[in-house]
This record gives structure tokens, sequence and C-alpha cells, in this order.
């Protein structure tokens, strides 16, 4: 059997993982919030119409930051919309997704959802078709104390308290010209360098993000990013990426190292946010939000094609245990990062190519790619550590050679608890992994449980929710220093160590 090596030592710290990097998404979009998130009616539903059942899958997930209402869907916003009684809310066209917009749930419902949920919101304004007034009156809506005619509104519309919202992005998606209003750097950079002021000026304490580019293959990647900073780089804290992955024309290989290009990104985007502020001459260093990640068929699941519909089935991704391992190697690069990516978002929570999947009056299940989420999220926490594995190499059309096992590990000095995070990325061949733990006083193993699975179609349905779970695997022996563990072919595992709390 091929081997590979990696060491874990506490004095090989990348940093500490901000725990908003397991954070997710909520579009208006298909049946994200309507028959996702809020369905009155259904027999889980709470008083408010928001589902139980989808609550209690988002909590037991871990999400810590929800990025909301789009997408695609803000660059069309009227925020307005959403607020107020609701027999009086307008039923609009959103022409990002061809739907119509019923406006049942807007900003005040989804702050509700969000405390529900216990996770932060991190909410999106228009720069598409609106700008520096519509997002500045929405921070005064949602964070305003009172006496002033938004906040006041939020009151009287039934929430006392404000909202609080600290995370805000300015805009989506800017540069991909699918965008309603899409623009150029230099006018998106002018339009959220004064709506960023504008809004601070309401609310000195938000965290503010800029768009960057929509993914790594637009012809102006890179370009972007230095001439959006270049105009908001004091006023902005961090610069969005966005990725989606899919097998494409029979490349399996290239698509089960989708990490190498996350990777590639991430590097691409630091490198150029720093260029950015050594021009400035800054000592300010702008970090990274990677607020839509995941895997996509895209074309391949449109769904239902009715124009002007209701929450129509759109992009219901049906994961596969071969899609659960890509997410789980997407986690390690976010991981791997944890310097300078300090948020994070899977796109999207619920039915819209989502972890979490529900039927109109029926139940909700797990999709396969919840579990790499949900483990990684809960014990992927402390610090990352840099292992520098050495091992067997795989080839990829797309990224030449990369390592057939893709890992990377934590440390939680609080509590002494270690976690490996290991993909093997051969479809065929298992992996024996050898770690070296001298450096860890007290080591002793937990447990090593995987997904894997005979067939790499496998998927997880209404009817076969439990097809695809985490196995429990023979626990890694521990000697002279050294943990052995073996990787089921095409497998994503998670290795857990106790070690004595590190002083
Ligand atoms: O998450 C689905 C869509 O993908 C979002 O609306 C958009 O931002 C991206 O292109």
């Amino acid at each position: 059997m091929k081997q590979a090596s990696l060491t874990l030592d506490p004095a090989f710290r990348i940093a500490a993982i901000d725990p908003r990097i397991r954070g997710s998404f909520v579009e208006h979009l298909g049946r994200c919030v309507y028959g996702g998130i809020y369905e009155p009616g259904h027999p889980d539903a709470d008083a408010d119409g928001f589902r139980t059942d989808v609550l209690a899958l988002t909590r037991e997930l871990g999400v810590t930051t929800v990025r909301y209402p789009g997408g695609n869907f803000v660059s069309g916003y009227r925020w307005e919309d959403g607020i107020g009684p609701r027999a009086e809310r307008p039923r609009r066209l959103d022409l990002a997704w061809k739907t119509l917009e019923t406006n049942k749930v807007g900003v005040d419902e989804f702050a509700a959802w969000c405390r529900r949920a216990q996770a932060e919101p991190m909410m999106a304004v228009n720069l598409g078709t609106r700008g520096v007034e519509e997002a500045a009156a929405l921070v005064e809506y949602s964070n305003h104390p009172g006496g002033s005619y938004w906040s006041d509104l939020r009151v009287k519309n039934g929430a006392k308290e404000p909202h609080g919202i600290k995370i805000w992005c300015l805009g989506n998606e800017m540069d991909g010209p699918w965008q309603i209003a899409h623009k150029t750097a230099r006018d998106y950079g002018i339009l959220a360098n004064q709506t960023a002021k504008a809004m601070r000026l309401v609310d000195p304490e938000l965290e503010l993000v800029a768009c960057g580019s929509s993914n790594r293959r637009m012809a102006t990647f890179g370009a972007w990013e230095a001439e959006v900073l270049e105009h908001t780089y004091n006023v902005v804290d961090y610069v969005s990426l966005h990725s989606y992955y899919k097998p494409k024309d029979g490349d399996f290989a290239s698509f089960l190292a989708s990490g190498v290009d996350m990777d590639a990104m991430i590097d691409a985007v630091v490198a150029t946010a720093d260029f950015v502020k050594a021009k400035l001459r800054s000592s300010k260093t702008i970090n990274l939000s990677y607020d839509e990640w995941n895997v996509w068929y895209g074309s391949e699941t449109p769904g239902d094609d009715t124009p002007w519909a209701v929450a129509p089935n759109l992009f219901q991704d049906q994961y596969t245990l071969a899609d659960a391992v890509v997410v789980g190697s997407l986690i390690n690069s976010l991981l791997r990062h944890a310097d300078r990516v300090k948020m994070a978002s899977f796109a999207q929570l619920v039915n819209v190519i989502a972890p979490i999947t529900t039927e109109n009056g029926g139940p909700a299940w797990r999709q396969t790619i919840f579990h790499p989420m949900r483990l990684a999220f809960q014990y992927g926490i402390g610090d990352a550590l840099r292992v520098e594995p050495t091992g067997p190499l795989v080839e990829t059309p797309e990224y030449g050679a990369v390592p057939q096992l893709d890992c990377t590990a934590t440390l939680d000095s609080e509590t002494g608890d270690a976690a490996i995070l290991a993909v093997n990325r051969s479809l065929t061949e298992p992996l024996l992994v050898e770690t070296d733990v001298r450096a860890l006083s007290g080591v002793r193993v937990v447990e090593h449980v995987a997904l894997h699975d005979a067939d790499r179609d496998a998927t997880n349905t209404r009817d076969n929710p439990d097809r695809v779970v985490p196995q429990t695997m023979p626990a890694p022996v521990l000697e002279d220093g050294r943990v052995r563990f073996e990787l089921p072919p095409l497998s994503w595992n998670l290795i857990r160590l106790a070690t004595s709390p590190q002083s």
C-alpha cells in the first residue's frame, strides 16, 4: 500500500481559526427561503412560520454566520418591500432568477431566524440597481436604536431592539456580466467606497466586505481586486472570493483536486491585497471572506424553469459521496489559510445547492455534504497547524500532479483536542498515513471516522436519508510517537486525538 507522512507540532501554528469560517448563505432563490427556512403551515413550523426541523439541522451543522439575501438576487432587491405588514408587501419580479418574489420574508424575519439558528447575520446591500442612500437607510433601519425615521419604523414593525448586524457585503459579484447592473472595477470601487463611508457614518462598528471576483477564471481576476481595493482600502475590512466546482468533461481527477484551485485563488487574492497595501503604504491588512463556495452542477440541475413562479425548484443538486469528499477538501483549503481567510459561507444552506434538503409539507434530511461540514466545523477548531505532508502524487489534466493526500490539522490549546482532516484523492487506492506526534504531550487516539462508499455516486434521499454517513474506522495505532491509520480510496477522514492542554 502507498504511504504518506505528516507531522503534528504545536510550534507549526498557522493561526487561530476564526469561527466565522463556518458560515452559510441564504438567498431568495428557488426554495431556499420559501419551503426552506420558512414554510408556514408545515407541521414543524413555529408561530412565525420558520421550519424548526431546518433550524435544528442548521444548529447541528454549527453554522456561525448566514449571508443574506443574495447572491444575484440582491442586485435588484428593494429591501423596503420586505418590511411591515405581510399583507401589504408587494409581489415583485425578481430579474436575477426570473421568479416572483412575495416578500413574505425580509430583514426583520431574517434577523429573528438568525437568533433562533444561533448564527450571526451577514447582510448584503444592493449596489446594482441601488446605491448609497438605500444602503445607509438599511443600516439605520437595522442598527440604529430609535428616534429616526427608519429606526422608528423598525420599532413600529415589531422589532424594538436593533438587530445589531455587524457584517455587510457591498453588493454581490459586481464583476460578473450576468449581474443586474454589473460594473467596471473603477465604477464599482468608487460606489463601494462612497457607500461604505455612508454606512459607517450611521454605524461605525460595521465590518465591510468588498466584492472580489466571481471565480478565478474571470478575465478580470486579479486586476479587479487590485483596482477595487485601491478605491476602497481604507473603508473595507475584507475582500470576497467565490468558487463552485464540478467534474468537467468527465475529468474526475481534476474535480477531486478542486482544493488546489481554491488554494491558488486564496494565494492570488492575498498577494493582490498585499500589493495594494504596499502601494498605498498602508499598515492595515485586508482579510478574505470566501463567502460562496461549494460543489455546483449548475446548468445540469437547473430545475423548474417556468418563468415568474413563486419559489420554484431551482438548483436542487443531489450530492454524491464524491461531492462530499471534495467539500471536505475545500474545507481543508480554508483551514490551511486560517491566517487570512477570516470568514467563509458555504452556498447555500437549504434546498439550493445545499447540505439540507426539504420537501414542502414533508421531511428535511442531510445530504452527503452535510457530514464533512458538520464534523469539520465541530472538531476543526482552535489553531490550524502546518503539517507538511509528503507522499504519492496523482495526475490531473487540469492541475498536473497533485498530492494524493490532502490534509490539514487543528489543535485546540484550551482542551488539548487535536484533529487531522484528511482526504484520499485516489479513486482506487487506499493510503497508509503515518503522523509524527512526538511534539504533542500526553497524546492519545480518540477515533477515526471516514466518509467513503463503494459507490462514488451514492446519495442520501428522502427515502434513504442515511445511505451515506460517517463510519467508525479501526482505531489508529499509536506507537513510538507515531499514529498510523489507513484512508480508504476516495474518502474524507477525521482522526481525533487528545493531548494534554498546551500551555
Ligand atoms: O449561489 C448561487 C449564485 O451563485 C449566487 O446568487 C451568485 O452570487 C453566484 O453566482
